[in-house]
């Protein structure tokens, strides 16, 4: 499936742009639906567009009332330890805004082992989405092609009939939780968030088809597709 790249200068305007992306497409869904459901991507790439999101003028161009936070994946840890993608987004973002307590769905991750979680997970989306897809899933790529916790030669790659699974990750010596690609695809809009030149080589063989079948080459996102990427990332 391919995505509309969007190719920003260096690191600082890739930020803007995402984040005037995701305030664009906030304002929309909330505008046309009364509500704004996002799942946040993890890692480390997102978190300046985070920040930026909690700082003037972008912080009350949204109604943060009407949004509902998600998580793409989330690393089976107590949401105060380092490696949680919740600590990151909180820190960054959800303790700078408006947002109602009972809006920001973490990974239960403190109520049990990974299937569970995984099970509880799924379970919230249904709730919460009642039937509607997401509006936004905000999605970094590893330097392996995956996305979320959607890692290559996993059997995670193959779950079609749950929202929400588990996997044992060998290369992190961890568990993770993620959202699989039937939930992802559904979005009414997927962005996939590049920088830095470490992404270059991933990216490179990915865009020159050098290589096939990777995790985020296995995206089909029913709705809107975009890459955000700085130059550095992509390799100019
Ligand atoms: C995670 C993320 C993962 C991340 C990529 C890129 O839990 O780690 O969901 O998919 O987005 O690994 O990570 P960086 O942004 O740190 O390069």
């Amino acid at each position: 499936m391919k995505a509309e790249q969007k190719v920003m200068p260096d690191a600082e305007s890739l930020i803007e742009a995402a984040t005037e992306q995701f305030v664009a497409s906030a304002r929309s869904a909330i505008a046309k639906r009364g509500v704004f459901h996002v799942a946040l991507a993890g890692g480390s790439t997102p978190k300046g567009l985070y920040q930026k999101l909690a700082t003037s003028p972008y912080v009350e161009q949204i109604d943060w009332s009407r949004v509902h936070l998600f998580f793409g994946d989330e690393r089976c840890v107590l949401p105060t330890h380092e490696d949680s993608n919740f600590k990151m987004a909180r820190e960054a973002m959800i303790d700078h805004i408006a947002i109602p307590q009972e809006n920001v769905h973490r990974m239960p991750t403190e109520e049990g082992v990974a299937p569970e979680v995984a099970i509880r997970y799924s379970r919230t989306l249904a709730d919460t989405l009642d039937g509607a897809p997401l509006d936004l899933v905000l999605l970094g790529l590893g330097p392996d092609g995956h996305i979320a916790s959607l890692f290559p030669d996993t059997e995670a790659l193959d779950v079609t009939d749950r929202m929400v699974t588990s996997l044992y990750v060998d290369k992190f010596d961890s568990w993770r939780a993620t959202m699989t690609y039937p939930t992802i695809n559904a979005a009414r809009q997927v962005i996939v968030f590049i920088g830095g030149e470490a992404k270059a080589p991933i990216v490179k063989d990915i865009t020159t088809n050098a290589v096939e079948g990777l995790p985020v080459q296995r995206l089909a996102p029913q709705g809107e597709y975009y890459w955000y990427m700085d130059k550095a990332a992509a390799g100019q």
